[in-house]
Order: structure tokens, then C-alpha cells, then sequence
């Protein structure tokens, strides 16, 4: 399958994600998931850390259910982070295997150090990967948001969004599914403007959000959706807790990155509380079937 270069590279994705596996430690959860986490039942009487840990499992299993992953089956986790889906899978779910796809060598590192059974982590772009035979089930957490770059037009983002799901339909066995989770814009924000420019400039270069209507444009010839659930609150809470643990490790952190870096993290954990508060953006849980044949859209 030919596919458009478009989204992070590599490089790309170093400049955020190899920062430090110990930095991220301090104030991620134990499973190091850098994605929302599903807050639901979770009260406010239950010790923090504790219950980030608790919300971020909730939020795995919600992704192993919602993509219907049977004892014993194949996983995908596209944009596997530090390997928090395919740890879990391993120990909670009976999983065979499970393949996580990353573009960060530092978080390659960490899944091979972990050594799990079953377990295959590769330093692999998703429009390179050749399965060695179809998936029961595939996830992606919070991959999305870097599938696309800033700038193109909202043809060019369906367009690569739909090589993504044309790739998952590919992928998969018949009757399977993918469960996604993305940020995304979910008001009239500019996209190329200054709130875009900050996170392809500082945080997450050449990554850029989607909207709903490019994600279910892009996905409807490939697969059937049957859940959409926006979240922003859970973002919200994740995002304090994050703040909370990194500003409780300031000292460690400073000295594992430097101030500066420490600042910038502190500065874009904030802005995004802010963005989630305001409703510029939200976090998507989507759910989708595969389609037997794709489908042919005309329009
Ligand atoms: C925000 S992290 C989320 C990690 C993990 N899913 C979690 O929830 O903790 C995004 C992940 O997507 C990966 N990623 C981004 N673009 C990718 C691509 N084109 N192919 C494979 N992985 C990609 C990054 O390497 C990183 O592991």
C-alpha cells in the first residue's frame, strides 16, 4: 500500500518523547500511559496516586473491551508509548501477542527491557508495518494526533487519515475491531493558529489535531462506528494529576532535564488544562467495526 508521508517522523517524536524515560517516572503513573485516563466511578477520597494508577488501567481495559480482544488473540497498539495496552493485555487478558508499534528509541528501550511474554515492541512507522499474519484487535491511544502535519487542508488531513484506517482494515480479521482514542479540536480554533503553532512548535513538532467530521469521514468506507465518547473532564483531571506530580518532583525533574525543559513542560501541561477547560479541544474514545468490503463513497 503506497501511503502520504505526512505527520511526525521521527525525529519528531524523539524531540518529545526521549526527553528521559526517568523524567517522565516522576509523574506519569507506574504504567508510564501519556494518554487520558478514564476517571469514571473513581472518587475524590482515594489517594491520588493512587488512583491516577486505577484511572489508567480503567482506561486500558476500556480499550481491550471496546476492541474486543478474545483469550489467546493478536494485538495491535499502534503508538504503544512505553508499553502500558501491551503490558496489561499480557497479564490481565491471555493475549498471544502483542505488537506495539513506537517511533521513540527510548521507549523501545524501556518495553525490551520489561521482557514480557508475548511481547513484540517495534521501532516502526505505522505505514511501514507488514503484519505477519491479521490482528484480532487493534488500538491506538493517542497516536492520532501525529498522523497528519500542520497546514494541509482538511481534504489532505482525511486523505491521510483514511490511509490510517485503510491500513487497520487491512490489518484486521474479519469481524474485528479498533478502538481509538485522539485530542481534538472541538470548536472553531484555528487550527494554523497560535494555539496550533505552540504545540508543532514546542511540544509536539509537526503534529497537528483532527475534528470529528475528518476522523468519521476518514473512517466510514473501512469501518462501521459504534461508539463516540468525549471526554474533556477526564483530560482535565489527568492533566492536574500530572501537573500535581510533576510540580511534587520539581527538584529531580530540573535535575534530570534542566529548568528550562522542566518550565516548558510545565507551561504545555498547563495550557492544555486550559484549552480542555475552555472546550477549544476534547479527547475522542471512539469505537469502530470493521467492514467486510470496504465500501465505495461517492460525493
Ligand atoms: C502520546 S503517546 C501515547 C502512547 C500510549 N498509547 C499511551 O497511551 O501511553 C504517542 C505514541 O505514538 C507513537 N507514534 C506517533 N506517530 C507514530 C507513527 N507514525 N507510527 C507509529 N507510532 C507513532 C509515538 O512514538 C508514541 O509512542
Amino acid at each position: 500500500m503506497t501511503t502520504t508521508r505526512t505527520g511526525a517522523s521521527a525525529k519528531d517524536i524523539e524531540y518529545h518523547y526521549d526527553v528521559g524515560n526517568d523524567f517522565y517516572g516522576l509523574w506519569l503513573d507506574d504504567t508510564l500511559s501519556y494518554s487520558a485516563a478514564l476517571w469514571e466511578g473513581i472518587g475524590a477520597d482515594v489517594p491520588p496516586a493512587v488512583a491516577l494508577a486505577q484511572a489508567q488501567r480503567a482506561k486500558l481495559r476500556h480499550h481491550l473491551d471496546q476492541a474486543a480482544l478474545p483469550p489467546g488473540g493478536r494485538l495491535l497498539d499502534v503508538g504503544c508509548g512505553w508499553g502500558a495496552l501491551l503490558t496489561l493485555a499480557t497479564e490481565e487478558r491471555g493475549v498471544r501477542e502483542a505488537t506495539g508499534l513506537t517511533l521513540s528509541r527510548a521507549q523501545l528501550a524501556h518495553i525490551v527491557a520489561l521482557d514480557l511474554p508475548g511481547v513484540q515492541a517495534r521501532l516502526e512507522d505505522w505505514r511501514s508495518h507488514v503484519p505477519e499474519s491479521r490482528y484480532d484487535a487493534i488500538v491506538s491511544i493517542e497516536a492520532f494526533e501525529a498522523f497528519a502535519s500542520p497546514g494541509l487542508t482538511t481534504t489532505e488531513r482525511v486523505q491521510a487519515y483514511t490511509e490510517f484506517f485503510s491500513a487497520c482494515h487491512s490489518w484486521l480479521v474479519p469481524g474485528g475491531a479498533l478502538s481509538l482514542q485522539t485530542i481534538a479540536f472541538d470548536a472553531g480554533v484555528d487550527a494554523d493558529g497560535p494555539v496550533g503553532a505552540f504545540f508543532a512548535g514546542d511540544v509536539f513538532p509537526a503534529s497537528a489535531l483532527p475534528r470529528l467530521t475528518e476522523i468519521t469521514a476518514a473512517c466510514d468506507a473501512h469501518f462501521s462506528l459504534t461508539a463516540v465518547r468525549s471526554e474533556p473532564r477526564d483530560y482535565i483531571r489527568t492533566l492536574r494529576s500530572w501537573s500535581a506530580r510533576l510540580r511534587a518532583e520539581q527538584e529531580k525533574a530540573r535535575q534530570e532535564v534542566g529548568a528550562d525543559t522542566y518550565q516548558r513542560y510545565r507551561l504545555y501541561l498547563k495550557t492544555c488544562e486550559v484549552l480542555f477547560l475552555r472546550g477549544d479541544v476534547t479527547v475522542y474514545r471512539m469505537s469502530m467495526r470493521r467492514r467486510r468490503r470496504p465500501l465505495t463513497l461517492t460525493g
